[in-house]
């Protein structure tokens, strides 16, 4: 199916469940603790709406969790494609632009991600201020029109990220702020590369994440993004990093993540 039907395929499924989500959340790792603190939950699987990814990794297909947080209209995308699986920076446009067409105007991107500021500690989350598209890819290449050439400053809402920084902070969960450096992985940094990025002004370094930030501002959705600090850049400590090392610290990280979750996602002006 090209693209536009299946968008409004997805559109028409999501609006035949009566929800009208005004905010959604993509769930990266250690993220997903928030999922149960659904009011309401209804469970569409992305096979059922084409416009959303096919995700590779098995007992992991994908759902997207509408419901009510905080008394707020929400959809969780419990699964996201990342441009290292397939090469595709533009896997979850189809997903993003169906959120568009459905009249959610707000996206919370959530990740995982290394630190490169030694006094931002694995454990603690970050406000994404701001990023840099290392891999310079676009997930816009076979757009047409004028639109495709859109406008990247204060990409990152700045009244939604006030808003966010406030409600963590009166829910006693310190919100670091900075710049988030996409790399395409899915292999760590090399250490050389962490000091190049850590001397291009990043923060953070993540495998996803951006190309989603660009679809949204792209499709007219107002993005906020937070990341969890998983483990500090490769070569900053002595711990070895892995995949396993990166669960380990986003599940010990996950109901801080929710916690901070539950605080802001009431306190955003949508
Ligand atoms: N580098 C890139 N992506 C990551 C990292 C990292 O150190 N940690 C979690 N995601």
């Amino acid at each position: 199916m090209s693209l536009q039907p299946a968008i409004s395929d997805s559109a028409a499924r999501i609006r035949a469940t009566g929800r009208a989500p005004q905010l959604a959340i993509v769930l990266g790792s250690g993220w997903d603790g928030i999922s149960s603190a659904v009011d309401d939950p209804l469970d569409i699987p992305y096979g059922e709406l084409p416009a959303f990814p096919k995700l590779a990794i098995a007992g992991h297909a994908g759902v997207l969790r509408l419901g009510r947080i905080g008394g707020r209209e929400v959809a969780l995308l419990r699964g996201r494609k990342h441009t290292y699986e397939s090469g595709d920076a533009a896997a979850m446009k189809g997903a993003l632009r169906t959120l568009a067409a459905i009249g959610c105007g707000t996206v919370l991107l959530t990740n995982a991600a290394g630190s490169l500021d030694p006094a931002m500690r694995p454990g603690s989350l970050m406000l994404i201020e701001d990023h840099l598209n290392i891999v310079q890819r676009t997930p816009l290449h076979d757009e047409p029109g004028n639109e495709r050439f859109v406008n990247m400053a204060d990409a990152y809402d700045p009244a939604l990220r006030r808003q966010a920084k406030d409600a963590a902070a009166a829910a006693g969960i310190t919100l670091h702020q900075g710049v988030y450096a996409w790399v395409l992985g899915p292999q760590f940094e090399t250490p050389a590369e962490i000091r190049m990025l850590q001397r291009l002004g990043a923060q953070a370094v993540g495998m996803s994440t951006v190309a989603e930030t660009i679809l949204c501002r792209h499709a007219g959705l107002k993005v906020l993004g937070i990341s969890m600090l998983t483990n500090m850049g490769c070569g900053m400590e002595a711990e070895v990093l892995s995949h396993a090392h990166t669960l380990n610290t986003a599940d010990a990280t996950r109901d801080t993540a929710a916690k901070a979750l539950q605080a802001i996602i009431p306190a955003l002006s949508i």
